[in-house]
């Protein structure tokens, strides 16, 4: 009887392995699939930083930016420019200058979502066009209270080359004219990916 008992105990973990390999229903889930812990055969994480020039054109003949939403005409008064959005395809160059190589675009939209400050939410793709990360994105979203100096926003992920990505970037203003409204900004971008 006890040795009976004991076989029991050293069968346990066996039968307990063996019913979540083969559950009671019997159903195969098609739909879903564990894969290895490295699914990509992937190596190593590593830290990537970027800098890039964003450049917001309002102006002239080819705006980089479009009003898609104005607040109802009883808010327009905000000073904050509150519940606006716009929608950008911006380019993102090696260097300030406008005429200055073109890494890729920011594409996406910003809207105005503070009533007590110039404070935007970001949602935008960066797609790079050069070399190996030709057609790779990073996705960010985020907070930008555009009068700060330094605007951290996540990197909430990406493709390609990018996959898995997730990090920050730090943005701050390089110009900005009052008139116009046009901005370029530099972004220092931190991620980690494989
Ligand atoms: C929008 O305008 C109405 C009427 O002036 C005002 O009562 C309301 O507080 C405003 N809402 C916001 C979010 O500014
Ligand atoms: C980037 O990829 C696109 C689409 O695959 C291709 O047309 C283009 O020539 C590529 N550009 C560079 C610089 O490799």
């Amino acid at each position: 009887m006890a040795g009976n008992f004991l076989h029991l105990l050293l069968l346990l973990p066996l039968l307990i392995i063996l019913s979540q390999t083969f559950p009671t229903t019997g159903e195969t889930l098609t739909f879903l699939k564990s894969v290895k812990l490295n699914p990509m055969k992937l190596r190593t994480e590593k830290l990537s930083h970027f800098r890039f020039y964003w450049h917001d054109i309002i102006s002239g003949p080819n705006p980089s930016v479009v009003n898609i939403i104005q607040p109802p005409a009883k808010n327009k008064t905000s000073a904050t420019g509150f519940g606006m959005v716009n929608m950008i395809d911006d380019p993102l160059t090696v260097k300030p200058e406008a005429g200055s190589r073109l890494l890729g675009r920011a594409q996406g939209f910003y809207g105005l979502a503070s009533q007590e400050e110039v404070g935007l939410l970001m949602a935008m793709n960066f797609v790079f066009s050069t070399g190996k990360y030709n057609g790779s994105t990073l996705t960010i979203l985020g907070r930008n209270p555009v009068f700060e100096k330094v605007r951290e926003m996540p990197v909430i992920g990406g493709s390609g080359l990018f996959r898995f990505a997730r990090g920050y970037v730090q943005a701050s203003t390089h110009s900005f004219d009052l008139k116009t409204g046009d901005a370029v900004v530099e972004y220092n971008v931190h991620v980690l990916h494989y």
